[in-house]
């Protein structure tokens, strides 16, 4: 019987990484760590919070003493760390929050198991959840692969660089079991929207404008959140220990491209005549130190471990639209209140 701390649970690829590993190993004990953020909603597991085999621990990952005290009296033996700040637009207006959350949070942490597990690390894992954002930012050609240079450009990205050396530093110092998986961009339900997919998906929804960073040329590598959880299944369970896994989706789509198919698919969805939706879309201001290109080679995980997505995103672009026009009510919530007054503050500069 496992007892595993899941950090970021309430949040998007956290719910998806929880409710897999709820339904498929009711063995397992799973503990949902979440501070409950702006992008922390716990309506995200309403399916699975009434199952013997789910916990759920609001506290804050930035509380060193607490997090000491929740490894003795849970006797976690594994963590699968996904709680972050996650917006690279956040990072640039308020930075201190990411080294808070992603370096202090990530190294108490990494104390807390150490100092609980150092007397004997059989059976242990500390399972680190990273992006492809610290690989920096690619040319026209090539691959991002577990040997890339760190190269980050955004607090965001540095802060998640940060932490992915301290995970390393503590397996090679201290001895302590990792393993760490780097991920392109996810997509799917429960995405807080004010992420590229979501947000747009919103907006045109609700006849707004489309804000299109720069020109729109930047290249993204969507994957499927569904995916990547299965990803993260496969890498916890048989992973070797001390090593850094790539995920991705092999789906590059300028940003351009992939807004004018989502203007597509919802002028069908919501019965408009083509072409309505992209007169919405209004190019803005670029995104300070914009990176152009991310595109991961998942060879390794594919190789050594069998993964491969599941989804071609024309199926999985379109399940998603469904999903955010069936659930409208999660919608017009996550956008409500605090979130509007972010909203507003992000955009009446561009
Ligand atoms: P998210 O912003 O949707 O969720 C983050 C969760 O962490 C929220 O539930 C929030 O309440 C919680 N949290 C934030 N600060 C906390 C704190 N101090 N203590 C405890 N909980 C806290 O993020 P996401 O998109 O689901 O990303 C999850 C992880 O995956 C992150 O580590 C991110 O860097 C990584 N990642 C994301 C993507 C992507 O495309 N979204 C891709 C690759 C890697
Ligand atoms: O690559 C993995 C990363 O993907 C994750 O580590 C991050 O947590 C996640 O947020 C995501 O980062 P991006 O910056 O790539 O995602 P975002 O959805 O913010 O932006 C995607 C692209 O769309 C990017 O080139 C910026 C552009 N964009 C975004 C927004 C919000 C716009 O043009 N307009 C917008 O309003």
């Amino acid at each position: 019987m496992k007892k595993i701390l899941i950090t970021g649970g309430a949040g998007f690829i956290g719910s998806h990484v929880v409710r897999l590993f709820v339904n498929k190993y009711p063995k397992y004990q799973i503990y949902n760590l979440d501070a409950l953020t702006y992008a922390g909603n716990l309506f995200n597991l309403k399916d699975v919070e009434n199952s013997p085999n789910y916990h759920f621990i609001k506290a804050d990952i930035v509380d060193g003493e607490k997090m000491m005290q929740l490894f003795g009296q849970y006797e976690f033996d594994s963590v699968i760390h996904l709680a972050a700040e996650s917006h690279v637009d956040r990072s640039i207006t308020n930075p201190m929050e990411f080294i808070m959350t992603n370096i202090v949070g990530t190294v108490n942490l990494l104390n807390a198991a150490n100092h609980h597990w150092k007397s004997d690390f059989e059976g242990k894992r500390f399972y680190h959840i990273s992006t492809d954002e610290v690989y920096g930012s690619l040319g026209a050609t090539g691959f991002f692969t577990e040997s890339t240079s760190y190269d980050p450009h955004s607090p965001y990205s540095a802060s998640k660089a940060s932490s992915d050396h301290l995970v390393r530093a503590y397996h090679d110092t201290y001895r302590l079991p990792m393993v760490i998986s780097n991920c392109s961009n996810n997509y799917g339900p429960n995405q807080f929207p004010e992420k590229l997919i979501p947000l747009f998906i919103n907006n045109i929804r609700n006849n707004k404008p489309l804000p299109v960073y720069g020109k729109g040329e930047n290249i993204r590598d969507w994957l499927y959140v569904v995916d990547h959880a299965r990803a993260i299944d496969v890498i916890f369970h048989k992973g070797s220990d001390g090593q850094t896994y790539n995920i991705g989706g092999h789906n590059e789509w300028t940003n351009i491209d992939l807004i004018k198919l989502m203007c597509k698919v919802m002028d069908e969805k919501l019965i408009r005549a083509e072409g309505t939706s992209e007169k919405l879309i209004s190019y803005v201001k670029d995104r300070a130190g914009h990176d152009l290109r991310y595109a991961i080679d998942s060879t390794k995980l594919q190789r050594e471990l069998g993964w491969i997505p599941s989804l071609q995103f024309e199926e999985g672009i379109r399940l998603t639209i469904d999903w955010y026009l069936n659930n409208q009510v999660w919608l017009d919530e996550v956008t409500s209140g605090n979130y509007l007054k972010y909203y507003e503050k992000q955009y009446e500069e561009r």
